[in-house]
C-alpha cells in the first residue's frame, strides 16, 4: 500500500515528466512571469480570462521536478474556475506549504493539491512549489513586474 510520502513522490514524478497544459496559449489575455532567484528557474503563465472565469491556462519555463509538477497541478486546479476562486486556492496553497508543523490548513479548497503538502517538510523546496502560484497571483492582480519567490 502506498503511504503519503510514496504518493507525493509518485505524483511529483508523473506531473514533472508529463506536465499538463505545458504550452504557450495563443488565446491568452493575461500573462505573468515568475522567477526564483535562488536557482534561476523561471515560468511564464498564460491565462484566458472571460467574464471573470479562467477558461484556459498554459505554462512554459524551466524548473525542477517540484516546480514543474506544482505548475502542472495548478493549471488543472484553476482551469474553469473564477478569478476569486483561483485567488482563494493560491492563499490555501501558500498557507499549506508554509505552515508550522501541526498547523491547520484549508484542505477543502485544495482538493488534489493537498498531496503537495508533503513539501512543507522540506523548507528548501517550498519556493519551488510556490513559484507558479506566486505567478498566478501576479497574473490575477495584473502585476507588470515578474513574480519572485524572494
Ligand atoms: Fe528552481 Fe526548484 S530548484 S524552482
Amino acid at each position: 500500500m502506498l503511504d503519503l510520502e510514496d504518493l507525493y513522490q509518485e505524483v511529483v514524478m508523473d506531473h514533472s515528466r508529463r506536465p499538463r497544459n505545458f504550452r504557450k496559449l495563443k488565446s491568452a489575455n493575461r500573462t505573468a512571469e515568475g522567477f526564483n532567484p535562488l536557482c534561476g528557474d523561471q515560468i511564464t503563465l498564460y491565462l484566458t480570462v472571460e467574464d471573470g472565469l479562467i477558461t484556459d491556462i498554459g505554462f512554459e519555463g524551466t524548473g525542477c521536478a517540484i516546480s514543474k509538477a506544482s505548475a502542472s497541478m495548478l493549471t488543472e486546479s484553476v482551469k474553469g474556475v473564477s478569478e476569486e476562486e483561483a485567488e482563494r486556492t493560491f492563499k490555501a496553497f501558500r498557507g499549506m506549504v508554509t505552515r508550522a508543523p501541526g498547523e491547520d490548513y484549508d484542505a477543502d479548497t485544495l482538493g488534489d493539491l493537498e498531496i503537495l503538502g508533503g513539501v512543507a517538510a522540506y523548507p528548501v523546496r517550498i519556493k519551488c512549489a510556490t513559484l507558479s502560484w506566486h505567478t498566478l497571483h501576479a497574473a490575477l492582480a495584473k502585476e507588470e513586474a515578474p513574480a519572485r519567490t524572494e
